[in-house]
């Protein structure tokens, strides 16, 4: 954690929530934060799409910010079942993710594609967040830092700057698994990842670098401390505001 970044924990509710519980956890996690002042971190909540709209009403007036999961890197046209980073912000949304590793395996998309996302999100005038992360056989052939390299170059807009712009590592092997690299290999990664963005950009020192991948109020506290780590992107333990408390809890 530094003090020169404003941490940000973000909860990705991938393909879960229904209205009316999702509306309660906004409540419930508007409550919480209220009991805090002025929170020193940034609260971001990225819902399915068919959310965005009533949760962004939920938390208006909120320190909380709503985000969506994905965008098309079109603003619009001929893309059944796509959805535009205009949309997204017209419903509401401030930020998007992209390039989760979900979307990369599950519908082939590649650090270029991943790039004129990230593009499509940043002209919207959404915050953007792009994931990069190793999978084990990467992991095991010691392919990490050069994936991540490869990944960071290639995924990046060209005008990506620090205050639109969030990095999120996301070792594969440690989404939904309960398993995490050890504080070392976080603090190997993040530091690797900030030698590239200082290669791709002025203000990289200012870029937030969020750790994801199991997440939880156990072990929020040791990887928010390591050097570099500057919030989390958190996914099962974001979805009731009782779990994802207690890691915002770790940086205010
Ligand atoms: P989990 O926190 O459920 O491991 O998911 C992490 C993630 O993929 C967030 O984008």
């Amino acid at each position: 954690m530094s003090q020169q970044r404003r941490p940000l924990i973000a909860g990705n509710w991938k393909m879960n929530g229904l209205a009316a519980a999702a509306a309660e956890e906004i409540a419930e996690l508007r409550r919480l934060l209220k009991e805090k002042e002025t929170p020193a971190c940034d609260v971001l909540i990225c819902p399915p799409a068919t959310l965005i709209a009533a949760l962004a009403a939920a938390a208006r007036g909120s320190s909380i910010a709503i985000g969506g999961q994905d965008c098309h890197a079109n603003a619009s046209g001929a893309h059944t079942g796509d959805i535009a980073a205009e949309m997204l912000k017209d419903a509401g949304a401030t930020h998007c993710i992209v390039g989760h590793s979900e979307r990369r395996a599950d519908h082939g998309e590649t650090n270029a594609i991943v790039k004129a996302k990230a593009e499509a999100a940043l002209r919207a005038g959404l915050t953007v967040l792009v994931c990069v992360g190793e999978t084990l056989a990467e992991r095991d052939g010691g392919k990490t830092l050069s994936v991540i390299s490869d990944q960071v170059k290639n995924s990046l807009p060209q005008v990506a700057s620090a205050a639109t712009t969030v990095i999120a590592y996301e070792p594969v092997w440690a989404i939904g698994t309960g398993k995490t690299p050890t504080p070392e290999d976080v603090a190997a990664v993040h530091a690797h990842i900030r030698a590239e963005l200082k290669a791709l950009m002025n203000d990289s020192e200012a870029v937030r670098i969020l750790y994801g991948g199991s997440v939880k109020g156990s072990n929020a506290a040791e990887l928010m401390a390591v050097e570099n780590v500057d919030g989390a992107l958190v996914g099962g333990a974001s979805l009731k505001a009782a779990d994802f408390w207690p890691i915002i809890e770790t940086v205010i």
